[in-house]
């Protein structure tokens, strides 16, 4: 089975604040609904809870959480894994698994996973209290990478990079 990450980060590594993504691509959405579609995901607790508590449709939604007893799996429609080995045995039978934040939920994953849907956006942002793990892009090879530019409401222009990385 492949274990993929997919992220969106900023050059500076941010990818969240206060329990929220502070930003709102268009394009980023259609990439992570397209790579996640019918794949099992892997979040952790505060992801699942910065989604207001809801599974994300047609996916199996595992959320990561030593205290699993808070939820009852039957209202949420979730699988609660107490690790990530027990995440993992749940969807073993699968072809690929995404594991789809926060951030110590990529740490642990980083180690193992062997594909990475990594979006970069260009900017440094100085407010994040999240981050995606350092990589040694050496272990890696773009396997697809291409560049959308990015105008929010406010009017600026943000470049978005998607890339897909194998590990070497
Ligand atoms: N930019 C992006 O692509 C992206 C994607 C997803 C999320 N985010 C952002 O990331 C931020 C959240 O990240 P975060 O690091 O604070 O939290 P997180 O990884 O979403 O959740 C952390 C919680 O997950 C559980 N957990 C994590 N690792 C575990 C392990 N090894 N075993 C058992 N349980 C484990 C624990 O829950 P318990 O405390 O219940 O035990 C832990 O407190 C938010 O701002 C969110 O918006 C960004």
């Amino acid at each position: 089975m492949i274990i993929s990450l997919i992220a969106a980060f900023t050059i500076n590594y941010v990818i969240g604040r206060k329990n929220i993504i502070p930003w709102y691509f268009s394009w980023d959405m259609m990439w992570f609904k397209y790579h996640t579609m019918y794949k099992p995901v892997i979040m952790g607790r505060k992801t699942f809870e910065s989604m207001n508590s809801k599974p994300l449709p047609y996916r199996l939604n595992i959320v990561l959480s030593k205290h699993h007893i808070l939820y009852n799996n039957k209202i949420h429609n979730i699988f609660i894994a107490c690790n990530p080995i027990q995440a993992l045995s749940v969807v073993q039978k699968n072809d690929e698994v995404m594991i789809i934040g926060g951030g110590l939920v990529y740490n642990a994953f980083m180690s193992q996973c062997t594909r990475m849907y990594l979006t970069k956006i260009d900017v440094v942002y100085n407010y994040g209290d999240s981050w995606f793990p350092s990589y040694n892009p050496n272990e890696w090879c773009v396997v697809y990478n291409t560049n959308k530019k990015c105008v929010i409401n406010t009017g600026y222009t943000y470049n978005l990079n998607f890339q897909i990385l194998d590990r070497t």
